[in-house]
């Protein structure tokens, strides 16, 4: 498997919880290389654009709320196996069922405020990353 990418964002409820700096550790620690970062607050639009293939979920309305109440982290993460590796690191989107030792885990509060986005394909990888940095923002 070539090295591919997968985009991050440590979300608002673990910033303000001071575990940015933890997280950001054991994302190196499990072999991912950060090729682009940023902090950004993202308005109520942006969050809602962000988030559109969940617009017909019932949460939709809250997360757009969660995800633009204060600023998230952006990453670009490279690493071999990107995408499976890192949704294995972050754990189950429900803190409560993620597996000991997974970000979420260790991190989250409940299943909206779970500390950390993965993307979930190769795809939504690319579209995600494109949509918060430039080219002249990525350093592979
Ligand atoms: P992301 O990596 O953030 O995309 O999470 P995910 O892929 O594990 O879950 P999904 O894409 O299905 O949902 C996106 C985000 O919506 C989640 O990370 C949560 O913050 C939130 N969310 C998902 N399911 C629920 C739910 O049942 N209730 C609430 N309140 N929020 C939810
Ligand atoms: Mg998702």
């Amino acid at each position: 498997m070539s090295r591919n990418i997968t985009f991050s964002m440590i979300k608002p409820c673990a910033i303000s919880r001071n575990f940015t700096g933890d997280i950001i550790q054991s994302i190196l620690d499990d072999g991912f290389k950060i090729i682009a970062m940023k902090m950004v607050w993202l308005s109520p639009e942006q969050a809602g654009e962000f988030y559109e293939i969940h617009k017909e979920r019932p949460f939709y309305e809250d997360l757009v709320k969660f995800m633009s109440s204060a600023p998230i982290i952006a990453a670009i993460l490279e690493k071999e196996n990107a995408v499976e590796d890192f949704r294995i690191l972050i754990g189950n989107t429900d803190p409560a069922k993620a597996a000991s030792g997974t970000i979420r885990a260790l991190f989250g509060t409940d299943i909206q405020q779970n500390a950390i986005h993965g993307s979930d394909s190769d795809e939504n990888a690319s579209r995600e990353a494109n949509f918060f940095f430039s080219s002249l923002e990525i350093y592979h």
